[in-house]
């Protein structure tokens, strides 16, 4: 089934590639609105050539990267990334981020955490007031799944579910599991991810706060800057 968002994606994908002239060292997160970036980055570099390096949060950003002609290198093998793109799966109206619905959370956020500033870009239907009725993704250690499992529980916040493909979990480009967390309401995220974080067995969350970012929304008619 066609992705009814995909023309917000490859707008934001096209808006996006142009605004990278002067960055050397880009980080690339994961997801199909990133896919939709890659594709742009490449077709505008053939037309305006400039170097760029790039490090990618995922084998899959990696891989598409690479066969379409743009260098690609390890994160560790860089002294700093200049910008960040990466999508997300929801943002209030403070700006901040759920991510993880590719299953990606831990290398996006070191991504996001080496690079100066950050491009979040999100189709419209992302765009909420405060996190409602929303999932949140958990990267968590494969043993003793069931027991953190458990744990995120016995918080009382939601309710935490394996996630699985197939048969089996569904594992991260660095061995990981994911729980996602169903949640009705997250009063203060910032208070939920600390609390999450002391949890054993959970690596990471899918809240990203307090990082230099500007989030960039579309409809697919036009592309608009978050909360301006
Ligand atoms: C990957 O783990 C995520 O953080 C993605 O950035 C997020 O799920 C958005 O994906 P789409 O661009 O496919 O909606």
């Amino acid at each position: 089934m066609e992705d009814p968002w995909h023309r917000a994606k490859e707008a934001l994908g096209r808006w996006a590639a142009q605004q990278i002239q002067d960055v050397r060292i880009l980080g690339i997160g994961s997801g199909s609105t990133v896919s939709a970036f890659i594709q742009a980055l490449a077709r505008y570099r053939q037309e305006v050539p400039m170097p760029l390096t790039i490090t990618a949060a995922s084998h899959a950003s990696e891989e598409q990267a690479r066969q379409l002609g743009l260098d690609v290198v390890p994160l560790e093998s860089l002294e700093h990334v200049d910008l960040a793109v990466d999508g997300a799966d929801a943002v209030d109206a403070h700006g901040a981020l759920i991510k993880g619905g590719g299953a990606a959370l831990v290398r996006e956020r070191l991504v996001i955490a080496a690079a100066r500033h950050t491009m979040i870009l999100v189709d419209s239907s992302k765009v909420m007031n405060a996190f409602k009725r929303v999932r949140l993704p958990i990267a968590i250690i494969p043993f003793g799944w069931r027991q953190t499992l458990s744990r995120l529980n016995g918080l009382g916040v939601g309710t935490a579910s394996l996630r699985r493909k197939g048969e089996g979990p569904v594992v991260t480009d660095d061995g990981l599991y994911i729980a996602d967390l169903a949640i009705g309401n997250i009063a203060v995220p910032d208070m939920l991810h600390h609390e999450l974080k002391r949890i054993d067995g959970v690596v990471d969350t899918g809240l990203f706060l307090d990082y230099p970012t500007a989030i960039w929304v579309s409809d697919g008619l036009t592309v608009w800057r978050h909360n301006e």
